[in-house]
């Protein structure tokens, strides 16, 4: 039998390429998860009661795109967190639900990435490195991806000033993550109106994956629907995506949403009609009340906040490390990625992903080399006391002379 040949360029996903790296070793001591970005802080406490009070639920198909209490509570929250208006945020017509932003960055890709662009394939650029669903939803949607390098150079973010016309003309679509997973870089309003601006004169769409948005150390980070209003932007040309997931603590909740123009909107729910996994009723009822809460948010971030101090404390003077502006990684600069985590999980116990996992080598037309294999992720997910424990440990095994 035949196998489709579309997928044959994505490698093997980034944690069973760890664990085949690792696993064959015993951990130098009792391991210290920092690969996974799997957040650990306490859930919303209101959760369990909300899911119990909405239990009949479970016995129902549950809506398709959201309810209305549902949509109704994340439009309400666009509108106060970022100062979108009204106009931009009706739950009608701006908003769908998801189960969480991956389903969402992939199939959004399938339901707006046209066959063709200017008579060529299309391509649908996107970061490197990146989060890797973005890569499988272009194959996905038979385009091609192309990997846009960012390192300090660039800020972290991509330099589209450096992306050539003709390939900016065949661009469909363009995945930005901000807060960036893994550098925690932040997209100015700036840089969000010139991508737009971009946008407008190539007609290409804006996938902003802003799911770390509320993870941030001194400023919120600023949103690409906002610029795209304030600039008069058209709607449709931006769609963005949110998450529970981090924001507040629930990655096994599977609840998050797009909101964007009323046409990519009405697009992405006629796909998930016919093949998407609604979030379940109970789910939905209980996001409701967490979008409307920033309790737990306030809270949540402030033990993030401490996490960053202690990574300025401990790894301040350490060649190779920067301080994030935002979300739960570190991105540190290690010469090679991937024997820093051999290194480290066999010395110390310490698990953390070589940045290749997460990137590509970069397309000739764009320079050399690949962004990631000189770095490792290292998240910063578990307590401010472990945290501070595995930084301790990955200073002192890789730079012993630069403790502060
Ligand atoms: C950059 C980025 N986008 C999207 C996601 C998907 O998160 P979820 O589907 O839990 O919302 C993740 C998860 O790690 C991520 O790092």
């Amino acid at each position: 039998m035949q196998s489709p040949q579309r997928f044959q360029d994505l490698p093997e996903y980034a944690f069973p390429r760890l664990r085949a790296l690792l696993d064959v070793h015993k951990p130098g001591a009792e391991p210290t998860p920092m690969s996974i970005g799997e957040p650990r802080h306490a859930p919303p406490p209101f959760l369990a009661q909300a899911l119990a009070d909405a239990a009949e639920g479970w016995g129902r198909y549950p809506v398709n795109e959201g309810t209305p209490q549902l949509r109704a509570a994340i439009g309400a929250w666009l509108r106060k967190r970022f100062g979108v208006s009204a106009a931009r945020t009706d739950p009608d017509k701006h908003i769908v639900a998801l189960n969480g932003t991956r389903e969402g960055l992939f199939n959004a890709c399938l339901a707006l990435c046209p066959e063709v662009k200017n008579g060529q394939r299309p391509t649908i650029l996107m970061p490197n490195p990146f989060y890797q669903c973005y890569a499988a939803a272009a194959f996905a949607a038979g385009a091609e991806p192309v990997f846009l390098p960012c390192d300090a150079d660039t800020g972290f973010l991509p330099d589209f000033d450096a992306v050539p016309a003709d390939l900016l003309a065949r661009t469909a679509i363009v995945y930005l993550c901000s807060p960036s997973n893994p550098q925690g870089a932040v997209a100015t309003d700036g840089y969000w109106r010139k991508l737009i601006a971009l946008a407008e004169t190539y007609d290409f769409r804006v996938f902003a994956d802003e799911c770390y948005s509320e993870i941030w150390r001194d400023l919120p980070p600023p949103g690409a629907m906002a610029a795209a209003e304030a600039m008069d932007a058209d709607p449709e040309r931006v769609v963005v995506f949110h998450s529970l997931s981090k924001r507040s603590s629930l990655p096994g909740l599977r609840s998050g949403f797009a909101a964007g123009g009323p046409q990519a909107i009405a697009a992405i729910k006629r796909l998930r009609a016919y093949a998407g996994a609604p979030i379940p009723g109970p789910i939905q009822a209980a996001s409701a009340l967490i979008w409307a809460d920033e309790v737990h948010v306030d809270a949540s971030r402030a033990i993030y906040q401490e996490k960053y101090r202690i990574a300025d404390d401990v790894l301040g003077n350490m060649p190779g490390y920067r301080a994030p502006e935002a979300g739960f990684f570190l991105w540190l600069e290690v010469c090679d990625g991937e024997a820093a985590a051999l290194k480290l999980w066999t010395q110390t116990g310490v698990r953390a992903l070589p940045g290749a996992y997460l990137s590509r080598p970069t397309p000739p037309m764009l320079g050399t080399g690949d962004p990631g294999a000189a770095y490792l992720r290292v998240a910063l997910v578990e307590s401010p006391a472990r945290v501070r424990a595995g930084l301790i440990a990955i200073r002192n095994c890789l730079h012993p002379n630069s403790g502060s």
